[in-house]
């Protein structure tokens, strides 16, 4: 089958189908954030969605970004293939696709995702298997940053996802200024702090919230590199 790669970084369009048709089945409900907060994204100019569609006019996948100006980080938020089409490079090509367009557009200073632990212990069929998605991206040339990381909680801290990994997919040798294998941390702090803020509605200052702000804040940077398996 051929696929069609369309972008869209307004609401409307492609949106509604691609949320109820790629999104939900693929996402438990606690990751998921809701269509009304991907379309605000978009509206406001700082998100990207770009649609894998197939001969019939499907989305059969689909990759969603959000930029971050005041950080200059990128998030890649979703990324996700319908299950009967995975494993035919599609997922690969949409990453290919998203990465190559946000660089050049934004200039980011970093490119983040976060997934799940290859150690999760409930493997959930539609959701995918923790340990091929890290392989699918470690093939990408994606690095684990030592990082004590937890999704920040949709709607309240309550709902944090923990055992989480956050990944970098693309950083400017600007935010590698020590080493290439050790990212600055300053930026990814003030990315942090908002990304909490904005997903639990309050400031973030607890325990496990500090814990990650200083892991962040290692004197030469947060080291990255291939997922060494230790627990973080
Ligand atoms: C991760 C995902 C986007 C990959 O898309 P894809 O089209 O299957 O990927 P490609 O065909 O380009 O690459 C194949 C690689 O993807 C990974 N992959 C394939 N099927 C997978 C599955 N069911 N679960 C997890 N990873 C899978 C494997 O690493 C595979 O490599 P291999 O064949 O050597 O084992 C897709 O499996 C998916 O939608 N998973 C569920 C949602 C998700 O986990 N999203 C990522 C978090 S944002």
């Amino acid at each position: 089958m051929e696929y069609r790669m369309v972008e869209q970084t307004r609401p409307g369009g492609l949106l509604a189908q691609v949320y109820r048709e790629v999104l939900v089945p693929a996402f438990p409900a606690n990751e998921l954030e809701s269509e009304q907060s991907i379309a605000e994204t978009l509206e406001i100019g700082a998100g990207s969605l770009f649609v894998a569609v197939g001969e019939a006019g499907r989305p059969a996948g689909a990759a969603f970004g959000r930029w971050s100006e005041a950080s200059r980080v990128q998030m890649l938020v979703y990324l996700a293939v319908d299950p009967g089409t995975r494993g035919h490079g599609l997922g690969g090509r949409l990453l290919r696709e998203a990465l190559g367009t946000w660089s050049e557009r934004y200039r980011p200073c970093a490119v983040v995702a976060e997934i799940e632990t290859p150690e999760a212990r409930i493997v959930h069929e539609a959701y995918g298997d923790p340990r091929r998605r890290l392989q699918f991206y470690e093939a990408a040339g994606a690095r684990v940053l030592d990082l004590p990381y937890f999704q920040p909680g949709i709607g309240g801290p309550e709902h944090r996802v923990q055992e989480m990994l956050l990944l970098v997919l693309h950083a400017d040798p600007s935010f590698t200024p020590q080493s290439p294998d050790r990212l600055s941390g300053a930026s990814l702090r003030a990315f942090m702090e908002a990304y909490l803020e904005g997903s639990e509605g309050r400031r973030a200052e607890d325990w496990d919230a500090k814990a990650l702000f200083k892991a962040m804040e290692r004197p030469g940077g947060i080291p990255m590199g291939p997922w060494s398996g230790e627990k973080r």
